[in-house]
């Protein structure tokens, strides 16, 4: 992979890494889309990254598709190179034993970070690494993983790996359920009930609009449309600064806010988020 990518950089190619647990869908493709638009060599990795799944997680019954996510690459088309890797071409010294990590610090206390402690370290050693091999100068990751890509660029930033990152909008079903490989998990009675994060969502988006600054009061909000799906059992119902991922008193006019929540369905875990410009009194 580092040789077929150093030579694209040898030709002068502007080369752009989408990296992927594979279960490919529109989601997935839609990266692989900006990714060729912005570049003229992509990769797109697929691996099950065992280091960012914690015990008692989905890591051995993560959907494992290659056949199909090869099939779905070939449809799309312009996809230059497609990386899969073994566990141990990525842990050369295995995972249990690997010693050298990379962690970002702050960005990862909270949110998912505090309900999956180990989980963004996972995710940070392997792109780190996967960005080693596959040389890019560009990397694209979705919006629907707000946390994963704040954390990523930041860790592209102070690593100085020279990778411009790419948050890309997320792709939602017609019902507003964000695409996720994880949706395949739910029962007919949970995908029904799903479409309420997105629901959620847009009414703190419509309270924000509608000039609300408490977020206490704009997270009460949010529960109250949650609680119409009786399936639906929150973990994390959130409103925090984009730039600090910290959560605020009082919603700065002119700023970003990230609201952001995990729920439960049964055993499967759903995430989703909004960024949202507060508007000031003059834009209303
Ligand atoms: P995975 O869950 O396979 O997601 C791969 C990429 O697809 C991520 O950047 C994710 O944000 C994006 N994605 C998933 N669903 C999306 C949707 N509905 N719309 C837009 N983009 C979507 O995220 C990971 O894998 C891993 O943590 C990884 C970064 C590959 C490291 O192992």
């Amino acid at each position: 992979m580092r040789s077929l990518a150093e030579e694209a950089r040898r030709a002068g190619r502007r080369l752009a890494l989408v990296p992927t647990m594979g279960a490919l869908h529109e989601g997935h493709l839609a990266l692989v889309r900006e990714a060729r638009s912005r570049a003229d060599h992509v990769t797109v990795s697929i691996f099950v990254n065992p280091t960012q799944f914690g015990p008692g997680e989905d890591y051995e019954r993560y959907p494992r598709t290659l056949e199909a996510d090869l099939e779905a690459l070939r449809r799309v088309g312009g996809v230059d190179a497609v990386f899969a890797p073994t566990v141990e071409g990525l842990y050369p010294y295995g995972e249990a034993a690997n010693a050298t990590w990379v962690t970002v610090e702050g960005l990862t206390d909270g949110l998912c970070g505090r309900y999956r402690p180990g989980h963004f370290r996972g995710v940070t050693t392997v792109v780190a690494r996967l960005f080693n091999v596959c040389r890019p100068h560009i990397a694209c990751f979705g919006l629907k993983d707000a946390q994963q890509f704040f954390v990523l660029r930041r860790m592209a930033r102070e690593l100085l790996t020279g990778v411009e990152l790419i948050g890309v909008p997320t792709v939602r079903e017609a019902d507003g359920l964000a695409l996720s490989s994880r949706n395949a998990y739910l029962s007919p009675e949970e995908r029904a009930q799903a479409p309420v994060l997105w629901k959620a969502l847009q009414a703190a988006e419509a309270a924000i609009q509608r000039g609300e600054l408490r977020p206490a009061a704009i997270v009460e909000r949010m529960l109250q449309m949650l609680a119409t799906a009786p399936l639906a059992r929150p973990q994390y119902v959130e409103l925090v600064d984009t730039e600090t991922l910290q959560p605020v008193d009082r919603l700065e006019p002119g700023r970003e806010v990230l609201a952001a929540l995990a729920i439960y369905f049964g055993q499967t875990r759903l995430i989703d988020n909004v960024i949202v410009r507060i508007p000031s009194p003059t834009d209303r």
